[in-house]
């Protein structure tokens, strides 16, 4: 017998005569004269429907992985092409119901699914997810293939404090005993976690003009938040010879559309489930509905500066918790209301206060507010979906800004990249999750993660 995937049995064309079909049992439905079964794989959203004679029965529960045997044949069924016809059942592993915490035909709510991080993946909303995300994934990928980016592994144990915000996972042996004084450090230095690949991203895009990282990124900040994460994935290019922000903000747009129509392509019945039935919370995805497109999505944006946002904000009608104020960082109440002012479509906020950002942004020399050229991306229902900037390319600036900054010895080789054909180059970084709940229209990121760690007693 050929084996099958669900997707492929349901999508195929022609009877089979000899079939094999395996996965896990999504519904049991016996009838007199007939049982149905409802077979899932993971591969798609759609369940496989087998046919079968009631005396194969046995065993056969809500969650147990099978393998069926059969014929595969034209559904009578309107809603379905396909289904297989059983010859043999064999129940490859039982579930036991009673116990087990997902209950056929229940819609569980995220919150519910979120306590089991090791069976929640069998459930439809994070099955489809995970197919989201993994094509998601790819599609990034892609983008930047195709459009002539060279794909860099950057590290993830690092020296540097990219962000300089303090937001380190320090890096320690887990040995009991104590080190010697001369050798505190296992890398002799103290080494942490990468909070971003930008610097070394900076390294490459000298050799190669354009390049993109892709991987896992740490911060300790409240991970409490509905936006934030310990371990996230950010995505991250840095383009050589560019001299404007626009140039930056065009990446990023293009970045978002491409991405999000090879998902809407790929997986449009996974996507549907979400706007179904999570999104319809969220007045934006309403808006958007069955029939949501990048189009839509991103269909208009604004482009303020942030000496602008903050006189939007000082003439807001509403109270904020922390008072906006020019030179203070834009808190997610902020945020929030200059999507809403904006008319809840993304907004670039661009030109921040120099003293707020870090040491790697390009200099405006603008005065009296003093500024540098970075961009950030908020949109509907996020928040900031991605972060970006011109970078110091010049030597005497960077020289001084890390001098005043006690950096200049840890930044050697940051220095010499401007020594050595230094050229005018941006780039930025989208948080990977951010951007899927915003497509999805997901509340708590925790849900757009394959696993929800640390937030549960369970640490898998
Ligand atoms: O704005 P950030 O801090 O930018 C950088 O790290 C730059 N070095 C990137 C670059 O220019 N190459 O982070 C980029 C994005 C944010 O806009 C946000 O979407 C996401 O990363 N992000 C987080 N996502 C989930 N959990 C967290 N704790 C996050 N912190 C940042
Ligand atoms: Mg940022």
């Amino acid at each position: 017998a050929v084996r099958l995937r669900v997707r492929e049995a349901l999508g195929a064309r022609e009877p089979a005569d000899a079939v094999r079909v395996q996965g896990w049992v999504r519904s049991v439905r016996s009838q007199k004269e007939v049982l149905f079964l409802h077979i899932n794989d993971g591969s798609s959203l759609e369940s496989l429907q087998v046919v079968a004679d009631p005396s194969l029965e046995k065993d056969l529960t809500f969650g147990s992985a099978v393998e069926v045997q059969g014929k595969l044949v034209k559904s009578p069924h309107r809603m379905q092409n396909m289904e297989l016809q059983a010859e043999t059942i064999r129940v490859v592993g039982p579930c036991d119901i009673w116990s087990f915490p997902l209950k056929m035909k229940e819609r569980h709510s995220l919150e519910y699914v979120r306590q089991f991080p090791h069976l929640r993946c069998r459930s439809n909303t994070l099955g489809a997810l995970l197919r989201i995300r993994s094509e998601a994934t790819a599609g990034i990928h892609s983008f930047f293939q195709d459009n002539g980016y060279v794909h860099i592994h950057t590290p993830i144990i690092t020296s540097n404090d990219c962000e300089g915000a303090g937001e380190l996972f320090q890096i320690e042996t887990s040995s009991e005993e104590k080190e010697s004084a001369e050798k505190t450090h296992f890398f002799n230095v103290p080494a942490f976690l990468t909070v971003s690949g930008q610097l070394h991203l900076e390294v490459m895009a000298g050799a190669f003009t354009h390049v993109f990282t892709f991987g896992p990124t740490f911060r300790a900040e409240n991970s409490q938040s509905r936006r934030h994460l310990a371990e996230f994935y950010m995505v991250e290019a840095e383009l050589s010879f560019t001299e404007s922000l626009q140039d930056i903000m065009q990446v990023m747009e293009d970045l978002f559309k491409t991405v999000t129509s090879t998902v809407l392509s790929r997986c449009p019945h996974d996507v549907e489930l979400f706007h179904k039935y999570i999104a319809p919370a969220q007045k934006v995805m309403r808006v958007t509905g069955k029939n949501c497109s990048p189009v839509v999505l991103f269909s208009s944006s604004c482009r303020i500066s942030y000496s602008e946002a903050v006189e939007i904000l000082k003439q807001a009608p509403q109270t904020f918790t922390f008072k906006p104020e020019w030179g203070c960082d834009l808190q997610t109440e902020h945020e929030k209301y200059l999507v809403k002012h904006c008319g809840e479509v993304p907004v670039f906020v661009v030109n921040y206060p120099y003293d707020l950002k870090p040491f790697y942004m390009r200099d405006n020399e603008d005065a009296p507010q003093h500024t540098v050229a970075a961009v950030d991306l908020l949109v509907p229902g996020v928040g900031e979906l991605c972060g970006g900037s011109l970078r110091e390319e010049r030597l005497p600036f960077l020289k001084s800004r890390l001098q005043r900054l006690g950096l200049t010895d840890a930044y050697q080789w940051y220095l010499d990249l401007r020594k050595f054909g230094s050229v005018p180059h941006g780039g930025f970084g989208m948080g990977f999750e951010r951007y899927l709940q915003y497509i999805l229209g997901v509340d708590n990121i925790k849900d757009v993660i394959p696993f929800p760690r640390f937030s549960h007693s369970c640490l898998l």
